[in-house]
């Protein structure tokens, strides 16, 4: 048996979005988002669920943060939901939303628990997609807008801020697949929505900059996959380089380089007309570095072309016999290590935060008091591992946030997926701690675990 060590200032914590947890869905003047436009409308979602009413954490904040105060965690990554600061998404604020806010960030910082804000979880507000949403660019400068409120707001408190939660899900789930809100089938579209949400990153740092919140920090959250051709043809070979492109160094590019990457730019140039970008958006993204990489890991991709026209050249492959979480995600810690060590050498070395990996797994039977989820505890436990070998490999990272705090709503899966460390019954919302709660609390205090 050996010990896994992390630095003593590692900020362990656990991640939520708000369309997933808060439920009062229409309370205390919140407008409609695109999420309760979608989850309303039949066959989106498994079994019709919505976000009506979800962990109910909108009323149940104080006993939440309690939890996280009982699992000792050192912070705690939420979203804000800008129809609830911003009905329309823009014109007068909502002081009942800020009033919310402020209440949960005065309970976490109570108990010493840092907060990190996200800005945008994928719950734009319905009255900007009724005019184009992310396609029509006036969507920029209202998010803008509502990040400078945000920061003056809580940047008093609040130090750790983060822009767009994975611009790859929004955009092409929401608007190529359309398995996500808005629900459009569109690639040309999510090309130019990608291009629209990251340059509403870069003009949302400017704005922090010159925010009250100068002395906080702020990045982006990005899918961050480690991509695997499906045989060692050549064709499938370039597909993988492709899907990269798409998935990470789109994203990852602009971000920390300050340019998009040329062959993919190529690539949606001269197959989707990508013609969405202005002179002076590349400027803006070189002026506007990020001080941290917030990275979401769950699992690798196994790629192979596809001339299917509704797809984007390639389909997704999981190895037989491999071993799969309940959603059907190959778990692959290694996965994890690699793409910390790329992030890290191809980009300079960035401050980065693990700001998601969690697992799916239903319960077994009851036995005893204590909800037994010894594969979630394995899951966690060797990606945790591989983080600290990057570290060890010259990754910057500085916190871990598990995916996620307690069971919520997983977006077109409803609540068939459960991916907290602490169960939620969703017919009494009561809350009850998992095995891997504790052990989670455990290897916080020890700041390391034994393997
Ligand atoms: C995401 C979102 C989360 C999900 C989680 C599990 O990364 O997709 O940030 O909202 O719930 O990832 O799928």
């Amino acid at each position: 048996m050996s010990k896994i060590c992390f630095p003593a200032d590692f900020l362990w914590g656990t991640a939520t979005s708000a369309y997933q947890v808060e439920g009062a869905a229409s309370e205390d003047g919140r407008g409609e988002s695109i999420w309760d436009r979608f989850s309303h409308t039949p066959g989106k979602t498994f079994n019709g669920d919505t976000g009506d009413i979800a962990c109910d954490h909108y009323h149940r904040y104080k006993r939440d943060v309690g939890i996280m105060n009982d699992l000792g965690l050192k912070a705690y990554r939420f979203s804000i939901s800008w129809p609830r600061i911003f009905p329309n998404g823009k014109g007068a604020v909502n002081q009942k939303g800020v009033d919310f806010y402020n209440r949960l960030v005065d309970e976490l910082l109570s108990k010493g628990i840092e907060p990190m804000v996200t800005l945008y979880h994928w719950d734009l507000p319905q009255a900007l997609q009724d005019g184009g949403g992310w396609d029509n660019r006036d969507t920029i400068g209202c998010f803008a807008d509502y990040g400078y409120r945000m920061f003056n707001i809580l940047g008093d408190r609040v130090k750790l801020w983060t822009t767009h939660n994975e611009i790859l899900s929004s955009a092409f789930l929401g608007n190529a697949t359309g398995e996500y809100a808005p629900g459009f089938a569109d690639i040309a579209l999510a090309v130019r929505v990608s291009h629209h949400m990251l340059v509403s990153h870069a003009t949302t740092v400017n704005a922090f900059r010159q925010s009250d919140c100068r002395k906080g920090k702020i990045g982006i959250v990005q899918y961050s996959s480690d991509i695997y051709p499906a045989t060692s043809s050549p064709e499938d070979a370039e597909t993988a380089r492709l899907v990269d492109g798409i998935c990470n160094r789109w994203f990852w590019d602009p971000v920390m380089k300050g340019s998009y990457p040329q062959d993919i730019l190529d690539f949606f140039e001269r197959n989707y007309r990508l013609r969405a970008i202005r002179p002076g958006d590349e400027t803006l993204f070189k002026e506007n570095p990020v001080d941290f990489l917030g990275v979401n890991y769950y699992t690798r991709f196994i790629v192979k072309k596809s001339s299917d026209p509704h797809k984007m050249g390639y389909d997704t492959v999981v190895p037989e016999g491999s071993d799969v979480t309940d959603i059907g995600w190959e778990i692959y810690p290694r996965g994890l290590y690699n793409v910390l060590m790329r992030i890290h050498k191809d980009y300079k070395s960035p401050l980065v935060y693990v700001t998601e990996n969690g697992a799916a797994y239903d319960d077994p039977p009851a036995s005893g008091k204590i909800i037994r989820d010894g594969k979630r505890i394995d899951y966690l436990k060797r990606h945790l591992a591989e983080i600290r070998k990057a570290m060890d490999g010259g990754a910057n990272v500085k916190g871990y946030f598990l995916w996620s705090l307690m069971d919520n709503f997983e977006w077109s899966h409803g609540f068939s997926q459960r991916f907290g460390i602490v169960h939620v019954d969703f017919k009494t919302l009561a809350r009850s701690f998992r095995q891997s709660s504790l052990w989670y609390r455990d290897i916080i205090a020890e700041n390391g675990f034994n393997i």
